[in-house]
């Protein structure tokens, strides 16, 4: 499959270390400049990590709406109530700054909703009881995406006619099976191609590629993974890769969907986020 590069990123967020949590800057509007894949618009996207510790010791009832506090009652492993409630958490403190900067009145969290569709994917919305028909409007202008990964969550915000998926991954060796079995013949020959030391980032970064494609879908990985074709620059050592970098990430037509998708990947200490986007 050929890759067409992509725009440049279009990333508003924070998270990982305590410096760059201080810094905030406001969402700046979609950008509708088609530059480059394939007349594609660049959505300008929000983004925010959570980890473990920022979740504060409230009762649920305090910062759930009665549905949420329904589902997380139904989540019996103590892992998967963790990770749901950071990726909730991490979720509605991204949704609060959005419509904050965006100018409107601070919600409590509680009136924020966020509910699992059919597919998994996660549905934004306000409680009936909210009765505030504002933010009703405000929260159906926006698709979100959330991701968990051991002590920490990464939530995405985007335009509600941008597909959105974000993936946090810590890095871990894969076998070469796995490679073998859900990677492409090109995706095959980057990681083979890859320094033994940067071959975990690699590798991880490829998958969770993937994984932000697919959740961009809300297919998760009900497909063939080898579907999404999706190639990274070679991680740097050291600090290099700790910013934002371009992926090219092309679809396969069996998949009925954009055939490229806007996609950037970056370090952050001992993981790798990911995340992907295109018009709807
Ligand atoms: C969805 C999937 C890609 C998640 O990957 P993961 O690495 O295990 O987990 P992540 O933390 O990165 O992402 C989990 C989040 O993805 C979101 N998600 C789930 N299904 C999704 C889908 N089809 N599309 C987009 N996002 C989805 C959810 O918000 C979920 O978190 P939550 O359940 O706490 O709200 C993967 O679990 C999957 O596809 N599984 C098979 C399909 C499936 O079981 N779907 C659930 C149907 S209810």
């Amino acid at each position: 499959m050929a890759l067409t590069p992509l725009a440049p990123l279009s990333l508003n967020g924070r998270g990982g270390s305590r410096a760059e949590r201080q810094v905030w800057t406001p969402p700046l509007p979609l950008r509708e400049r088609g530059q480059g894949g394939e007349g594609q618009a660049q959505p300008m996207l929000n983004w925010l990590i959570q980890s473990t510790t920022d979740l504060p010791a409230l009762p649920a009832e305090a910062w759930l709406s009665p549905p949420e506090q329904a589902r997380l009652a139904t989540l019996q492993v103590a892992k998967r109530r963790r990770e749901w409630l950071l990726g909730r958490w991490t979720a509605k403190r991204l949704v609060q700054a959005h419509l904050v900067a965006a100018g409107l009145r601070e919600p409590a969290l509680a009136a924020l909703e966020i509910t699992p569709a059919p597919d998994g994917s996660p549905q934004l919305g306000a409680v009936a009881q909210a009765d505030d028909p504002v933010l009703g409007a405000a929260l159906r202008t926006l698709r979100l995406t959330i991701s968990h990964s051991g002590e920490r969550a990464f939530c995405a915000l985007a335009p509600a006619q941008t597909l959105i998926g974000a993936d946090i991954e810590n890095v871990a060796p894969h076998s070469a099976a796995f490679v073998g079995d859900y990677f492409t013949p090109d995706e095959q020959a980057l990681v083979a191609a890859a320094p033994p030391v940067l071959r975990d980032t690699l590798v991880t970064a490829l998958w969770s590629a993937k994984e932000a494609v697919l959740k961009a879908l809300r297919l998760g990985l009900t497909v063939d993974t080898r579907l999404v074709e999706c190639r990274v620059s070679p991680p740097a050592t050291g600090d290099g890769s700790e910013h934002w970098m371009p992926v090219l990430a092309r679809c396969n037509p069996a998949l009925a969907a954009p055939t490229s998708m806007y996609c950037w990947w970056r370090r952050l200490d001992t993981a790798v986020l990911t995340l992907a986007a295109a018009p709807a």
